[in-house]
């Protein structure tokens, strides 16, 4: 690498010198910047062979300078550096926790973004990118598990929804609140305690996996679903389970994948599970899905606060008894089938025409209670006593304003 570089600044990018540990420094070089004249920077470089400096010596020159620069080319390298060191990175208290926040985010989503371009290449490559993801997930779980970590979640919230985002803060949660309650899975020690965090914390970093297999227009359509697109919606828990199926991963981590989206009083998806039939790391996951997704702004809807999300996810919904009650009457109708209602009509093509009408009412009728639903009160889709820990544990940070929830 060349010693001295003129530019406009965009060739390079600025790095904390904290965040660099002199004893596992490898051998990119390290730059710093001189004021612009014209637009244009001069870089000139510090170290070019940082292996040739003693760890002392290159701790102390580290602690003077305010702010390094890396080239760009040198991107990927300083990446893979920070991926291997993370754990020097957010056991460090010198760093804040908004800079730790950045760069765990920054490798995670990385991290799940492989994960999820890698389910249109051959399934080896799966097995390979969550085996970096386990790695990673392994490397920040005692900050991530942290309950002074809530504080990077919270700088988070509010943001424009991004699927890759979404899924490191469902993980980060689902880490949070089960190191903060313990007890729910009987007190384990330390090392299951680990197992247990891993486990869930991936499952939060791939809940939503089988997405890239749903047709981005359904994926990405602002209104209301048809019955079609809503089933095809349904079907991604299942679709996860299939892509991650040779990976063997623990069944603790594909349950909470399968079932993320089952509700309390059975009326989830995909197979309608209820109560202590969902296994509780699905709880936990469905919980921290859903305040995320309330938190996060989408182009046709405004995001929440958290209190505002949690009030509706802990309030009854207005719409739900209507919703049972028309469910009940779908399922009484549907014997006998829709061609005896219209045996009356001989002409078969205005018999045909009849049962097309009735069918597509029914299913309009559907979706109508379904959008009802939404937003409106959620408490029958949580366990109760879990939501109210959730809330308790987001209070123990006061990132959050909770007030008049407990
Ligand atoms: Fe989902």
């Amino acid at each position: 690498m060349e010693l001295e570089y003129f530019d406009d600044g965009s060739s390079f990018f600025a790095v904390a010198p904290f965040s660099i540990d002199p004893a596992t420094l490898t051998d990119f070089s390290l730059f710093e910047r001189y004021p612009a004249r014209n637009g244009i920077f001069r870089f000139r470089c510090l170290l070019t062979n940082t292996k040739l400096v003693a760890v002392e010596r290159l701790k102390k020159m580290l602690g003077t300078w305010d702010t390094l620069y890396i080239h760009n080319a040198e991107a990927q390298d300083y990446k893979a550096y920070l991926r291997e060191n993370l754990e020097f990175i957010l056991n460090n208290d010198a760093i804040s926790i908004s800079k730790k926040t950045s760069i765990l985010v920054n490798l995670s989503t990385d991290a799940i973004k492989e994960t999820f371009a890698a389910s249109f290449v051959p399934r080896s490559k799966i097995r390979e990118t969550v085996e970096n993801l386990e790695k990673f997930v392994s490397r920040a779980l005692d900050f991530l598990s942290s309950i002074e970590s809530l504080k990077g979640i919270a700088a988070m919230i509010g943001h424009d929804y991004d699927t890759h985002t979404h899924s490191v803060k469902v993980g980060w949660l689902c880490a949070v609140f089960i190191k903060a309650n313990p007890d729910l899975f009987g007190n384990p020690g330390r090392e299951q305690l680990r197992q247990l965090l891993l486990q869930a914390t991936v499952a939060g970093c791939l809940h939503d996996l089988g997405k890239v297999k749903i047709p981005e227009n359904v994926i990405n359509k602002p209104g209301r679903l048809d019955n079609l697109e809503y089933v095809l919606m349904q079907s991604h828990p299942a679709f996860a389970i299939a892509l991650l199926y040779e990976k063997e991963l623990p069944d603790e981590t594909l349950q909470a994948i399968l079932y993320h989206h089952e509700n309390e009083d059975g009326s989830g998806y995909p197979c309608g599970l209820a109560g202590d039939e969902i296994p509780l790391p699905a709880k936990i996951c469905h919980i921290a899905d859903v305040f995320d997704a309330l938190t996060s702004a989408r182009p046709y809807k405004q995001e929440k606060t958290p209190a505002e999300a949690l009030k509706i996810m802990a309030g009854k919904n207005p719409y739900l008894d209507t919703l049972k009650i028309f469910e009940a009457e779908a399922a009484k109708n549907a014997h006998p089938p829709v061609t005896t209602i219209v045996r009356d009509e001989y002409d078969p093509k205005l018999r045909r025409l009849k049962e097309r009408h009735i069918i597509e009412e029914v299913a309009a009728k559907r979706v109508d209670a379904r959008v009802k639903l939404q937003d409106q009160g959620m408490s029958h889709c949580f366990d109760a006593e879990l939501l109210k820990r959730f809330i308790v544990t987001l209070s123990k940070s006061d990132s959050f304003d909770l007030s008049g929830l407990l």
